[in-house]
């Protein structure tokens, strides 16, 4: 009998669970931080930290729709990124998006400040700019004995900037630079770098992979042999393992993950182009509206062309940091909290954040798009953008 072939939506569901007979319909989760032994036997399993077989079927999962070899689950999003950039020897060179996740920038900062990396520092969605910057770093890492990296976050967090993945890690390979892929914002169903010869991909996967804003967890997903023990390694000696309960939740809010994002994207759709027509409106406090489906987004072509959809996220700009407390103090439907990605449609002022680089606007709301009805969450950002604007 001949394997039938699956797509991603059916992976999300069928991946990582039992298939013997009379096994239970999903992975069992062990609670333990240790394991039996005894010493006349060689046992694979000593000592949870250095992972359980209860992570595998989420790992699996994970590589499955990355198109990866292996997977490690983190404690967090952020744990998978410090675990990679640190495996730069000291001297390396990192070419990063102006704009990313603001934790990331700010570990790549301290990281820097301590005279361990240089960073450069680009516009991610200017390719031929980006190219020759990673042509400098890489000559100046080797002239150093050392090692480049090009980070990549496509769509950007969260200016939603939007990168030529294929061109930037095919250009990085020529110039001997390793490429790393937060691909959080896209989701493995929109976005697989890997198959593009990324080195290795990272998620958080606290957002659209769970689902339910209930679980912080990451992972870094690659097919380099060598890599993935180096990080299994570093997790195993940073204690970043996230816990058994976490992984339940986690694999079983991935389960939908398909159905999740077709919802919040349509929705994110519509609203992005109902708010776009605001700006219009002079008693609206809508400067502009960011959305890589709008035909107005700098990068629309190349998210149509590159991108499965357009995501779920949205920013709208509201002037000042006024209308936009304003705004949150009004909505109702809508929650106002950080994070992204999970069933519940949150906002959020990103330059509360001291860490957020001056470059996003005061007055940037950046909406996070669940599965509620579309209606409602319209409705609701209009009665507080009147609201603030008047
Ligand atoms: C794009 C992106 N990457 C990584 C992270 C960090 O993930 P975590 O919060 O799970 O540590 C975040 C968190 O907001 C994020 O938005």
């Amino acid at each position: 009998m001949g394997k039938v072939s699956t797509t991603p939506r059916t992976r999300v569901v069928a991946a990582g669970r039992p298939h013997e007979p009379n096994s239970p319909v999903n992975p069992p989760v062990e609670f333990t931080s240790t394991y039996h032994y005894r010493p006349s036997v060689e046992y694979p399993q000593v000592y949870a930290r250095e992972g359980i077989p209860s992570f595998e079927p989420l790992e699996q999962l994970l590589a499955e729709l990355e198109g990866g070899q292996h997977a490690l689950l983190f404690s967090s999003g952020q744990a998978a990124i410090s675990a990679v950039i640190q495996q730069l020897p000291v001297g390396s060179h990192l070419v990063m998006p102006r704009h990313a996740y603001m934790g990331f920038c700010t570990l790549a900062q301290q990281m820097a400040d301590k005279g361990l990396i240089v960073l450069h520092r680009v516009d991610i969605a200017e390719t031929e700019a980006v190219l020759s910057t990673v042509a400098e770093a890489s000559a100046q890492a080797e002239a150093a004995g050392a090692q480049s990296l090009l980070w990549i976050e496509s769509p950007t967090n969260p200016m939603l900037e939007v990168a030529d993945v294929p061109r930037l890690v095919q250009g990085a390979q020529a110039a001997g630079t390793l490429t790393a892929v937060d691909n959080t914002f896209a989701t493995p169903l929109r976005q697989n770098p890997l198959s593009h010869g990324a080195d290795v991909v990272i998620h958080s996967v606290t957002k659209f992979l769970s689902g339910h804003s209930d679980v912080v967890m990451g992972a870094a997903i690659t097919s380099d042999p060598e890599l993935h023990t180096q990080l299994h390694g570093h997790r195993n000696l940073h204690g970043t393992i996230p816990g058994p309960m976490e992984v339940f939740l986690a694999l079983r809010g991935v389960r939908t993950l398909a159905v999740r994002l077709d919802a919040a994207e349509r929705s994110a759709g519509v609203l992005a182009q109902r708010l776009a027509e605001l700006t219009e409106d002079g008693a609206c406090s809508v400067r502009s509206v960011g959305y890589p489906g709008l035909a107005d987004h700098p990068q629309h072509q190349r998210a149509a062309q590159l991108l499965g959809g357009f995501g779920a996220i949205i920013t709208v700009d509201t002037g000042s940091r006024e209308a936009a407390d304003a705004v949150l103090e009004r909505l109702q439907v809508w929650t106002p909290a950080t994070s992204l990605g999970g069933v519940e449609s949150l906002v959020e002022r990103r330059r509360r954040h001291p860490g957020e680089p001056e470059t996003v606007p005061e007055g940037l709301l950046r909406l996070s798009v669940g599965i509620e009805d579309t209606e409602d969450l319209y409705q609701d950002l209009a009665q507080a953008l009147r609201a603030a604007g008047s």
